[in-house]
């Protein structure tokens, strides 16, 4: 099936790496579901840029991915307006510092919900869209391998990723690919001082850290080139997982 036939779902699609994709997604001709939560603005401006360039082809819907619920009416109205979904990319995510000691229960549902059981029930409620088979991309983390110790609930959630890229990429072959990617330092919190941009360079075997394009590379990788991978963990990280 070429591409200018399928319709990608993007999770947190409207900032940073999730427009990044959605712009390389558009950019193939692909149909695009920008999912958001408070990113309205940016949601709203990058499909009507899409749609400028290909009209009907993009559409924002707003959803908060930790209530299963609104999940499921978010897919459901995806499905009924592009008719098929083809790729799902689970981006969207929590980052929190959490320090031991001090962690709370809201912080632990957060995280969980919104980058572990989100994904799955992203995932349970796309699957019957994807009629002629279909992708799941899960951007999850190199600290889902080697965790960081301030950020306990995050790590453990995309640890939980992992595994469920590989229990997913198990459940739904040969029909479906799975794969996972496992971005490093590429787009640093906002309010990163330099000084912290510069010891994460430091601690970065090449020296430098990623840029979007580098995670839309592995994408790009994944769904043009990647018709025998499934179940796979594609670090795009700098080397920081073998450091
Ligand atoms: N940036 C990096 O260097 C880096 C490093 C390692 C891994 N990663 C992974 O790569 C992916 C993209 O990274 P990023 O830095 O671009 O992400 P990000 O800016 O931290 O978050 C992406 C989007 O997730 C959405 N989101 C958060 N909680 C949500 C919820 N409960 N319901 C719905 N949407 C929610 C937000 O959407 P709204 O703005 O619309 O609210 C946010 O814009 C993430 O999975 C991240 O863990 C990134």
């Amino acid at each position: 099936m070429s591409q200018s036939t399928k319709t990608v779902l993007i999770t947190g699609a409207a900032r940073r790496i999730g427009r990044a994709i959605a712009l390389f997604c558009a950019g193939r001709g692909m149909k695009t579901a920008l999912h958001y939560r408070n990113s309205k603005k940016e949601a709203l401006e990058l499909a009507e840029k899409l749609n400028r360039i290909h009209p009907g082809t993009a559409r924002a819907f707003q959803s908060d991915l930790s209530d299963v619920s609104e999940i499921k009416k978010m897919v459901s109205k995806m499905g009924k307006h592009f008719g098929r979904i083809d790729i799902l990319i689970n981006n969207a995510s929590v980052y929190e510092k959490n320090q031991f000691g001090k962690t709370t229960l809201d912080d632990w549902e957060q995280h969980l919900n919104a980058n572990l059981r989100a994904p799955f029930f992203l995932s349970q409620e796309v699957v019957p869209w994807m009629k002629e088979g279909g992708q799941i991309i899960n951007i999850a983390d190199w600290a889902g391998i080697r965790p960081y110790a301030d950020f306990i609930p995050y790590c453990v959630s995309k640890a939980g990723l992992l595994c469920l890229n590989t229990a997913l990429a198990k459940a739904l072959a040969p029909k479906i690919r799975v794969n996972a990617i496992l971005p490093g330092p590429v787009l640093l919190p906002e309010k990163s001082t330099p000084h912290f941009k510069q010891a994460v360079i430091e601690a970065t075997p090449l020296k430098r850290t990623g840029t979007p394009q580098d995670i839309v590379s592995a994408v790009s990788f994944l769904i043009e080139s990647g018709s025998f991978i499934t179940g796979a963990q594609i670090p795009v990280d700098g080397g920081r997982l073998i450091s």
